[in-house]
């Protein structure tokens, strides 16, 4: 296949023109960034893992009737998807509080919410991600009334489908984060999920030990990110329980 033409290139993806018009390739790479990329280092095997994640998480979602713009893996560190139309806001889940939650309103961290609670963070680097109501993304036209409620909904689904996953491998899903897309069919425009699911976008705790097992470990020097990933992976079933250790190029597929 011929090499394609790099669309963007963030913190931890590049985009490329996909192989036909309205796809794009998604090429995970190494680098960790936290804390609006103030910290950053490269984990060795991080794209990998969470190349594989996101294809086990979004294809998951696909299957019980949950859109994202996912459509298949290609290779190690690339999957192919829907090219979108990214809503300009990140879209979190909480279910139980950590992170700025417990900051801004002084809950500790681990305290269960009452029910999940969903948030709407402007997607802007310069000015660091901020909270955003309603209010906001309607009079400034990021998103629509309508679209408002499908994207509840749409972050609601993907918290029952990863809870239960989750748990199902003895982890508690903290909260996550995800982008929503516009597709269009003729006239019709529906929503997708889109970007990326992976540890780098959900805290998730171990439900025994209350370990980290998510980007945290980086952001607080919790220890190796790529151990806690490859943990998440190899309990999913998604790597062999046996797989040896990150890097070689050979060990997945
Ligand atoms: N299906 C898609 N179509 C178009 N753009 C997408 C799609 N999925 C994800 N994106 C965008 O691709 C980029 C992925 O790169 P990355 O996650 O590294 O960005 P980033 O450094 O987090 O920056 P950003 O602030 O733009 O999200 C993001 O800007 C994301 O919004
Ligand atoms: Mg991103």
């Amino acid at each position: 296949m011929a090499r394609r033409k790099k669309i963007y290139e963030g913190k931890a993806k590049i985009l490329y023109e996909g192989p036909e018009p309205g796809t794009i390739v998604q090429y995970f790479k190494d680098d960790a960034t936290a804390f609006n990329a103030e910290k950053r280092d490269v984990v060795e095997g991080k794209g990998v893992l969470n190349n594989r994640l996101c294809e086990y998480f979004m294809s998951g979602l696909n299957n019980i009737g949950v859109p994202t713009h996912f459509i298949k893996r290609i290779n190690m560190r690339e999957q192919l998807v829907r090219a979108v139309e990214i809503i300009p806001l990140e879209v979190v889940v909480r279910n139980v509080a950590a992170g700025s939650i417990s900051k801004r309103l002084g809950i500790e961290e681990g305290t269960a919410l009452p029910r999940p609670i969903v948030e709407f963070y402007y997607k802007d680097d310069a000015l660091g991600d901020p909270l955003v109501t309603e209010e906001h993304i309607i009079a400034f036209g990021w998103a629509a009334q309508q679209d408002m409620d499908d994207m509840v909904a749409l972050a609601l689904r993907v918290n029952d489908f990863m809870s239960g996953l989750m748990m199902g491998v003895g982890i508690k899903l903290v909260d996550f984060k995800i982008e929503i897309g516009r597709v269009w069919e003729g006239d019709y425009m529906r929503l997708v999920v889109a970007d990326e699911i992976s540890p780098d976008s959900c805290r998730l705790w171990d439900i025994e030990t209350g370990q980290k097992l998510d980007k945290d470990v980086f952001r607080r020097d919790l220890g190796s990110l790529a151990d806690a990933y490859t943990e998440v992976a190899r309990r999913l079933g998604v790597l062999p329980q046996n797989a040896p250790p990150l890097g070689k190029p050979t060990l997945i597929n």
